[in-house]
């Protein structure tokens, strides 16, 4: 079953052709290769990173929902304050898949940490979409917005003003996200000596709030509701 949230995403494309694609990629999204299918963490728990963004149960999801509002934002932008163009559709799509092979490429430790799968000893989730893309016969600008989504860091820049409005979404929302967990990791490092493992972004912002209005005492005593809260989940 496919996300709600991916979904509703998803139900934004007006091309019917390419949103009935989209989503049944969406709906398993498999690799395989050399004979061998590769599935890896279900979309609706996995991270969307492993270290440096959304690195939690459900990071996800947050990351393209984020992202989608973001782009759609620089869609406005675009079309109302600049008078420019841009086909909505291939910025939906492309943020819909640009990491949808990011689940396939982590697996869960037996410590409930994060990992990576043989298969991405081999390859990287951007060189596996591109062949699934590819494969599936998608539109080319939109084989395009996905091998730039990565800026000046991946294979190709974004040429096309879809491509740009999906690589300026993608590195706003993943440094929102991982700026606001590193900042979180630092006051409760600062406040109680250790970091809180696996911490998400609500948990991260409940702490940055609690310094803006309590300060430090108030970091202390929302990383205890935290630990509460955690404790009581696990039993
Ligand atoms: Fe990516
Ligand atoms: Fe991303």
């Amino acid at each position: 079953m496919l996300h709600p949230k991916l979904r509703a995403i998803a139900n934004k494309i007006r091309n019917e052709e390419l949103r009935r694609k989209v989503v049944k990629l969406l709906e398993n999204p498999v690799f395989e290769v050399d004979g061998k299918v590769y599935s890896g963490l279900p979309l609706d728990v996995s991270p969307a990173g492993l270290s440096h963004h959304h690195c939690y149960p459900g990071g996800y999801i947050e990351h393209v929902v984020s992202t989608t509002n973001l782009a759609l934002a620089l869609c406005n932008s675009v079309e109302k304050v600049y008078h420019g163009k841009v086909n909505r559709d291939i910025v939906i799509a492309g943020i819909l898949l640009h990491d949808i092979f990011k689940p396939v490429t982590y697996t869960v430790n037996e410590n409930g940490s994060y990992g990576s799968t043989g298969l991405a000893d081999y390859m990287d989730h951007l060189s596996i979409v591109i062949a699934e893309l590819v494969r599936r016969g998608f539109p080319l600008d939109l084989v395009h917005v996905v091998s730039a989504h990565h800026g000046d860091y991946g294979p190709i820049r974004p040429h096309t003003i879809e491509a740009l409005i999906c690589h300026l979404a993608d590195l706003m929302d993943s440094r929102l996200n991982g700026e606001v967990l590193n900042a979180a990791a630092y006051l409760t490092r600062k406040s109680v000596g250790e970091e809180l493992k696996g911490l998400t972004s609500k948990e991260a912002f409940e702490i940055i709030h609690s310094k803006a209005v309590e300060g430090w005492n108030g970091v202390a005593k929302t990383i205890e509701k935290i630990k509460r809260r955690r404790a009581t989940h696990k039993t």
